[in-house]
């Protein structure tokens, strides 16, 4: 029984690791979540948060649990409720490869 949990749970963040494609998410981006987060992904302003750089397994875990309604947002739900899982590991995937900007700012100033 330990064992099985092991291979599920190897099998699991596997998929989360290898899952995204990335131009997949390029679209899913520009048709849904560029409004608000940007293509850039640094958020149109500060009320949205900044998913350049973040990390993939992070963005999809929390677009589940919007999605389950574990985490809770009026907006983010309804947004993640039209994703599949697939979805959200490629749109993860694109974000996550951006560069974060704002740090790339500070490192230019020192
Ligand atoms: C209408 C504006 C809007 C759109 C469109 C939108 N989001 Fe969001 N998103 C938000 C807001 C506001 C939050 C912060 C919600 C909260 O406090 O939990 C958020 C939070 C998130 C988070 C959690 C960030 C964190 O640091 O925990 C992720 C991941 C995310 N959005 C991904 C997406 C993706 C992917 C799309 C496109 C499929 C998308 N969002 C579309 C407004 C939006």
């Amino acid at each position: 029984m330990k064992k099985l949990i092991l291979i599920m749970s190897l099998l699991v963040s596997t998929s989360i690791f290898a899952g995204g494609n990335e131009v997949e998410g390029r679209k899913k981006a520009e048709q849904v979540c560029q409004s608000c987060h940007g293509m850039d992904g640094q958020g149109i302003n500060d009320s949205y948060p900044k998913l350049a750089g973040q990390f993939a397994d992070y963005m999809v875990i929390a677009l589940k649990a919007y999605k389950s309604g574990d985490r809770k947002n009026a907006i983010m739900s309804g947004f993640a409720a039209s994703l599949t899982e697939q979805d959200m590991e490629n749109v993860a995937s694109y974000y996550s490869n951006l560069a974060d900007k704002r740090l790339h700012d500070l490192s230019i100033k020192h």
